[in-house]
């Protein structure tokens, strides 16, 4: 019987330091839960965060890397974060990819496979990841000097989980021009070459490589007529083709400042490409989005063919006030993936961005909205509304009467965060953020609301609104104006746990 106590105690010992090791876990899983942390969309552990870099699928694996600093929640000298995701919504942190080094600071660039081994840094059975990016030098910049930024490259032959630098590097030096970044690298497929387009200060340089190591220039692209209130950066070239099975040639240049909403923003342009060089079919200026928080998103390289889709990441933040938004102990969100599409209007075209379908996997519940006032017990939701015309009201609340407005009328669609929240860390956070309709009948809204984010596609992406805000308590109500009588509500998970 003696024994039998012993053995009884010894399980149940056992058995209650196994709960206490779970209830630690559950602990340390608690992590992503502080004030205003994104519960669906990427953020990192912790310090600051710009620019999505190096997006690259590869063997079931999306791989997001970042520009981080970790020692500081504020911008510093830049590494290269990393983070995978076999499903776009649900991610895994991982150690830094990319140090600084004798070269500089790692700036802003992309990542490609070389499945034909082309810069011989892998082989055909095992093909190298490799890293284009910018290091900027802050030594010669303190000296004065006109050519402290220049390209490099980083190869890995694990999946990205171990890099190396080229030996060479740099790959490509400034011709003196201090602005000299960003490179985006695809495989064309027509001249059997490796293209960059690089942003050198207020035009799209494109250059040309058959191994990624030595890069030829091929031209300049920058029309008068296009947006130049700020410096150009993280420009990606790519092609979309329209229902009506038309190629375009879509190119996206970022400027900071000189966006709509003051500040940062991505323009785009709709042309053609021959290998050489790009041309734009029309002449005015494009938003990519329409809010004041979407700045440098680029698209990933090497999606397979059968999934077919041109999926798009960027940074939730704007260089006005990103490094002083109330949140610790990170800085920055990216925006959720979408996938882009093209359609065209007459003699224009019309770049579409939709929240990827893989989004539904965190819909929890679903509730048909009746009538004009909503009450919802999550902070994280997802309406799917349907107008009755383009003039509606969409108001988002809490107890303490802080609020998100979101107006349209047939000309114009307008988000005022002026009483969101927090608000004083900036100036000019407040102000309104209006966008043309140029013609868009609105007809449907889907909107995500997460702990201090909105994103608003109207008609599935013909015009994008992303948003940040920050409410000292989470908006639970909402008064719907102008919309049809029933529409869908649903709570969302969180990707954290
Ligand atoms: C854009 C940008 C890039 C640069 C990086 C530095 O936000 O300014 O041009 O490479 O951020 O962090």
């Amino acid at each position: 019987m003696k024994n039998v106590v012993l053995i009884f105690s010894l399980f149940l010992f056992l058995f209650t330091s196994c709960q206490e090791k779970h209830r630690e876990t559950s602990l340390e899983e608690l992590k992503f839960n502080e004030p205003f942390r994104p519960q669906f969309h990427f953020s990192p552990p912790s310090q600051w965060m710009n620019d999505p870099n190096g997006m690259v699928y590869w063997d079931g694996e999306y791989h997001l890397f970042y520009q981080y600093y970790p020692d500081s929640n504020v911008w510093g000298p830049m590494h290269w974060g990393h983070a995978v995701s076999r499903n776009l919504v649900h991610w895994e942190h991982l150690p830094i990819a990319l140090y600084p080094d004798e070269n500089g600071w790692i700036f802003s660039g992309s990542a490609v496979m070389d499945v034909e081994n082309t810069s011989g840094l892998g082989s055909k059975e095992n093909p190298a990841m490799i890293a284009v990016f910018t290091f900027h030098n802050p030594t010669g910049e303190k000296e004065g000097r006109d050519d402290f930024q220049t390209q490099g490259i980083a190869y890995s032959t694990d999946k990205g989980r171990t890099w190396s630098m080229y030996e060479g590097n740099p790959v490509l030096k400034s011709p003196g021009i201090k602005d000299f970044r960003d490179p985006k690298v695809f495989w064309h497929k027509d001249s059997q070459r490796w293209i960059m387009s690089l942003a050198v200060k207020d035009k799209i340089s494109f250059y040309t490589s058959a191994n990624l190591i030595d890069w030829t220039y091929l031209s300049d692209f920058n029309p008068e007529w296009a947006a130049y209130g700020g410096v150009w950066e993280c420009p990606d070239l790519f092609p979309l083709t329209t229902a009506d099975g038309e190629t375009k040639w879509i190119l996206f240049v970022s400027i900071n400042p000189g966006g709509p909403q003051g500040g940062s923003a991505t323009q785009y342009f709709v042309g053609d490409f021959d290998g050489k060089s790009f041309s734009s079919t029309t002449q005015a200026t494009k938003w990519l989005d329409w809010g004041a928080d979407n700045y440098a998103g680029v698209t990933w390289s090497n999606v397979p063919d059968q999934d077919g889709r041109r999926l798009f990441i960027g940074w939730m933040g704007n260089w006005n006030y990103g490094q002083v938004v109330p949140t610790s102990p990170w800085r920055s969100a990216m925006t959720l993936p979408r996938s882009l599409h093209l359609s065209k209007k007459g003699d224009d075209y019309l770049l579409i961005s939709r929240p990827i379908e893989e989004l539904k996997k965190l819909r929890a519940s679903n509730a048909e909205i009746k009538g004009e006032e909503i009450q919802f017990e999550s902070e994280l939701i997802e309406l799917d509304l349907r107008t009755k015309s383009s003039d509606f009201r969409m108001e988002l609340s809490n107890a303490l009467g802080e609020k998100l407005i979101l107006t349209g009328n047939n000309q114009t669609i307008t988000l005022d965060r002026s009483q969101s929240g927090i608000i004083d860390f900036e100036k000019g956070f407040s102000s309104l953020q209006t966008a043309p309709l140029n013609g868009i009948n609105v007809q449907s809204l889907t909107v995500y609301l997460d702990r201090s984010s909105i994103e608003v596609f109207v008609n599935n992406g013909e015009l994008v609104l992303t948003s940040i805000q920050f409410p000292n308590e989470p908006y639970n109500r909402g008064i719907l104006e102008g919309f049809e009588a029933s529409n869908q509500m649903y709570t969302l998970k969180s990707i954290w746990r």
